[in-house]
């Protein structure tokens, strides 16, 4: 296990945003993690920050963002417990992975979640995400349901008067520009 690093935590500001959807993308990336890497876009940073800022989280070590929360609540009237967080984004950079900033990053949120009436947090990832899954684990967390994403690629026809023109790409490895 890596040393215990004190690096700060605290809520995200306005110019932490470019830092952490580039965090993300370093990340999320298309080879390890497809659909995060398909949903995960700056729209995802901004509207978190704008509709949750008290559950947008960063770790931040000499003015460098190298972890990052995204979350917000579910408000469901008729259920017996009402309000659900929701965490829809973690990540900490590589070089500090395994020094416990994801779980300080998760504790400060669920401290907020509970004095705001949570009583359960849902969290969701790949079901091939291991480290993700222990991370949950260790946390508390314990499988509910199964969740499969389904993909289905739309070709588009070539466009008129282009010879040879532009498809949609096939395969995923086109998708992601590496062929
Ligand atoms: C998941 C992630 C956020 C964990 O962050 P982290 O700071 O490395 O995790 P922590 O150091 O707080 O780990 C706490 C515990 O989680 C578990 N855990 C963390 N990483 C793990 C891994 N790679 N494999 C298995 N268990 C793991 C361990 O039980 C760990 O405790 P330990 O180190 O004492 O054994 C990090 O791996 C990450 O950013 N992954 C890429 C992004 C991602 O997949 N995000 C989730 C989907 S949005």
């Amino acid at each position: 296990m890596a040393p215990r690093l004190r690096i700060p935590i605290r809520e995200m500001e306005i110019d932490d945003i470019a830092s952490v959807y580039h965090l993300g993308e370093q990340l999320f990336t298309s080879e390890e993690f497809p659909i995060l890497y398909r949903t995960w876009d700056p729209y995802e940073v901004t509207e978190y920050f704008s509709s949750d800022p008290e559950y947008c989280l960063v770790a931040e070590q000499k003015g460098i963002i190298v972890g990052f929360l995204l979350a917000t609540t579910i408000e469901k009237e008729g259920t017996a417990w009402k309000k659900y967080g929701y965490l829809a984004w973690i990540g900490v950079d590589e070089a500090f992975q395994r020094a416990r900033l994801g779980r300080r990053l998760y504790k400060e949120l669920e401290k907020r979640l509970a004095e705001d009436g949570v009583r359960m947090v849902i969290a969701d990832t790949d079901g091939d995400n291991e480290a993700a899954i222990g991370f949950f684990n260790s946390l508390g967390f314990s499988t509910r349901a199964q969740h499969l994403w389904l993909a289905k690629t739309l070709h588009r026809k070539a466009r008129k008067g282009k010879p040879g023109g532009q498809f949609a790409p096939e395969t995923e490895e086109e998708e992601a520009g590496r062929l």
